[in-house]
């Protein structure tokens, strides 16, 4: 799509799924109805010796997100049973699994952490939370950050208290607790934004991340803006004008092959709007769950690395396999997602049940995804690439990374792709 006007994108709200009836009907009725111009920031002019001597070095020191994040979140397993507990144990494990120097640093606390109201109107913990500074301090200690959730509307997802009205005193709750992340989860504006002329409402929901953005901003501490109102009104559009260094594309994954993949391979033409601080976000990992087969986890880490999507894991970090573990490290394919340029990549060819997905690295290399979307009952199908359709020259030096073998120097190769599994090449 060109820059101009946003419509939103039908196909979208179609498959944005919600596991709450409520949030549905507010969900697609929004979908239905947004739609928006594009936001443009205004630059202030600054002298040029203070934009090279100051600003760039001071905002290159400081940039949150240059490659996707990667950490932990609470919600896929844990959901509302999140406690100070569990999420000391997800840092524990972070550190001792080897997670942590893989890249793994953000400990999220998605909803169910929110207490109350004082009288003051600051938002306390709840009982599960009693102190969330500690635990700050506790998380900061191993060398890893501290992420938190809320709502813009009254009420988060799970009924707890949200940040409307409150949104300045919150952030700067947040930035004294010590948190480095915030999770800003559309939740009960929704049904808020339903009471407003299209229009207004697509005004409205922007202006509301823009507000907790720059609440954000005023605390002076860098904090990992993650938008999440399940990719409604083209968000990839005006996400990062209102702060966003992620944003949901898509409605909640979760732990089957079919809803991972429908989103996985949903993504195809937002690459985009990736780029180094500012990442298109598929939703959480579901790897180690248990609800997929190694094949269907590696598709999903492999569709995600070549996504350049934010690698959250979304198990129980303190029981997990050593062939979890081994997936969720691989050091090659968390190179393929992190890598510097920041080049989201995108499907190259479909047909039938059978993609290739090529995703272009700092180095010149190319990872090339060859995915087999057909029930593993039909066996293993042969999926040809000719690297020259790459645009290499000549013969390539490949890599098969998940079976973390060099396969030689060719012009072109097939691979034997198992149904629902993926060959993940890298190409040079
Ligand atoms: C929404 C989000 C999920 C999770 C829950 C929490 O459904 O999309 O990722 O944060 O809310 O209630």
């Amino acid at each position: 799509m060109d820059a101009g006007p946003v419509q939103y994108d039908e196909r979208e709200c179609e498959t944005a799924p919600s596991e709450r009836e409520r949030r549905v009907d507010a969900d697609t009725s929004v979908c239905r109805t947004l739609q928006g111009a594009e936001m443009r920031l205004r630059v202030a002019h600054l002298p040029i010796f203070l934009v090279c001597f100051l600003s760039v070095p001071l905002a290159m020191a400081q940039q949150v997100a240059a490659t996707p994040p990667m950490g932990w979140n609470s919600w896929n397993h844990f959901a509302e049973k999140v406690s100070d507990p569990v999420v000391r144990a997800a840092a524990d494990a972070l550190v001792s699994s080897g997670m942590r120097d893989a890249g793994y640093v953000y400990v999220n606390i998605d909803d169910a952490w929110q207490g109350k109201r004082d009288e003051k109107g600051i938002i306390h913990s709840n009982e599960k939370f009693p102190d969330m500074k500690a635990l700050a301090d506790y998380v900061h200690a191993k060398g890893l950050k501290l992420g938190i959730y809320s709502s813009p509307g009254p009420k988060t997802c799970a009924g707890f208290e949200g940040s409307y009205g409150h949104e300045g005193q919150d952030a700067q709750t947040y930035a004294a607790w010590g948190i480095d992340y915030l999770k800003y989860d559309l939740c009960s504006f929704g049904e808020m934004l339903l009471k407003e002329p299209p229009q207004e409402a697509f005004q409205t929901m922007v202006d509301a991340y823009k507000k907790m953005h720059e609440a954000l901003q005023k605390t002076g501490r860098p904090i990992a803006f993650s938008l999440c109102q399940y990719g409604v009104a083209a968000v990839w559009r005006w996400g990062p004008d209102v702060g966003g260094n992620l944003w949901r594309t898509t409605g909640d994954i979760n732990d089957t092959y079919d809803h991972m993949a429908e989103i996985g391979f949903g993504q195809a033409g937002l690459a985009k709007y990736a780029k180094p601080g500012h990442w298109n976000d598929p939703d959480m990992l579901e790897v180690g769950n248990g609800g997929m087969k190694p094949d269907e986890y590696r598709t999903h880490m492999s569709l995600w690395a070549i996504l350049a999507a934010p690698l959250l894991a979304g198990n129980d970090l303190s029981n997990m396999t050593p062939e979890t573990l081994a997936m969720l490290t691989n050091r090659e394919v968390i190179a393929i997602d992190q890598d510097t340029a920041g080049m989201q990549g995108d499907r190259f060819w479909a047909e039938g049940p059978y993609e290739i997905w090529v995703k272009p690295l700092a180095d010149g290399s190319k990872a090339v995804g060859l995915f087999n979307r057909a029930d593993p009952l039909a066996g293993s199908a042969p999926i040809k690439i000719a690297f020259k359709d790459l645009g290499f020259q000549g013969a390539v030096k490949v890599r098969d990374i998940w079976n973390a073998k060099d396969l030689g120097v060719m012009e072109e190769y097939v691979a034997s792709v198992p149904g629902h599994g993926v060959v993940l090449l890298r190409v040079k």
